[in-house]
């Protein structure tokens, strides 16, 4: 069976990224093991742009109607042993659905991975609770 970081590689082909030529690669799990998938989505309108974090869990948002299964998030994007982490944006969007204990699982292009949490990524998240 394929490693994660092996589907992340197949899967940064299908970055739509033509003007950043900067595939980034998402699989999100989902706590009965379902993986769904998201890419960087980019438009020359450069706003309209949606990153792979994003791109996936608005697909598991659509796909399932639930926003409180997801397990862990995989991402591979750059390049040699650099981890690329998730933007300011997509923190934000995934601290909408998940705790602070949630694993973000990192990947170089070498294969070697290390893990962050949501909350160490976005410590004192804005939130529902704000309002
Ligand atoms: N990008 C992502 O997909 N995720 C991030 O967390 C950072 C940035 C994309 C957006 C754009 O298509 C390209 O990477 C360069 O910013």
């Amino acid at each position: 069976m394929a490693s994660y970081f092996e589907k992340l590689q197949a899967l940064q082909a299908h970055a739509h990224a033509p003007y950043s030529h900067f595939q980034v690669a998402a699989i999100l799990v989902l706590k009965d093991g379902t993986e769904v998938r998201g890419v960087n989505v980019e438009n020359a309108s450069f706003g309209g742009t949606i990153c792979a974090e994003r791109s996936a869990f608005v697909s598991a948002v659509s796909q399932t109607g639930k926003v409180d299964q997801f397990a862990a998030i995989h991402l591979l994007a750059g390049k040699g042993e650099q981890f690329v982490m998730p933007c300011g944006m997509c923190r934000q969007v995934m601290s909408e659905f998940v705790g602070s204990d949630f694993p973000v699982y990192l990947y170089n292009t070498q294969g070697a991975s290390r893990t962050v949490t949501m909350g160490e990524l976005l410590p004192f998240a804005f939130s529902q609770a704000d309002l």
